[in-house]
């Protein structure tokens, strides 16, 4: 059994990614123990997630990134939490912020990055009728979606393809990589 660290995950939405990696958590190899769950929206489903399993979270504006981000860092420090993981997590975390957790802050992001760093990602994949497009893993810095990879893959873009069949088959491949990538890391 590896000695897990205290993790915490940023969640704004769903939370599905979030729903993997409490799944993988539970595992003896699994590197993580996913302590807290922070969220800047009040009612993001993901929060749900934490509840039905007992995990402790925590929602604060990130109306003013300051504030929310010193809030933040006071809880990640209280819950000792050495490790980030954004999933779903719609604001960009400021240069100082991220000084605190140099390297121990990951993000997903659903394109084949550097192509279609921010948001929108699928629509504007299909709008330029590629023929793949992916997810990938990667180290938080302060410049957008442009950290070292971790890990990467890819989906064929079918002909008769859209944004929500795209949607669908990319977060399939996340929920498959996340924890890999978390895995990697700590090898
Ligand atoms: C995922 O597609 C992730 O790559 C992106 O936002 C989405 C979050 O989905 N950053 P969920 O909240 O994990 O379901």
């Amino acid at each position: 059994m590896v000695k897990k660290i205290n993790a915490c995950v940023f969640i704004s939405g769903k939370g599905t990614n979030l729903a993997t990696l409490v799944k993988s958590s539970r595992k003896n190899n699994f590197p993580l123990k996913i302590e807290l769950v922070i969220s800047n929206k009040k009612d993001a489903p993901g929060l749900k997630i934490s509840k039905r399993n007992s995990i402790r979270f925590k929602y604060f504006s990130s109306k003013k990134m300051r504030i929310f981000e010193k809030k933040c860092l006071i809880e990640l420090k209280k819950r000792e939490i050495k490790f980030i993981c954004l999933a779903g997590f719609m604001r960009i975390l400021s240069k100082d912020f991220i000084k605190n957790f140099s390297h121990k802050i990951i993000n997903i992001h659903p394109s084949l990055l550097p192509k279609y760093k921010g948001t929108n990602t699928h629509a504007r994949v299909l709008r330029n009728k590629d023929r793949f497009s992916g997810c990938t893993v990667h180290y938080v810095t302060p410049k957008l979606d442009s950290g070292k990879i971790i890990k990467q893959k890819k989906v064929l873009i079918e002909k008769n393809e859209n944004e929500d069949s795209l949607k669908k088959k990319i977060l399939k491949v996340e929920h498959a990589i996340y924890p890999k990538s978390i895995i990697k890391i700590f090898k």
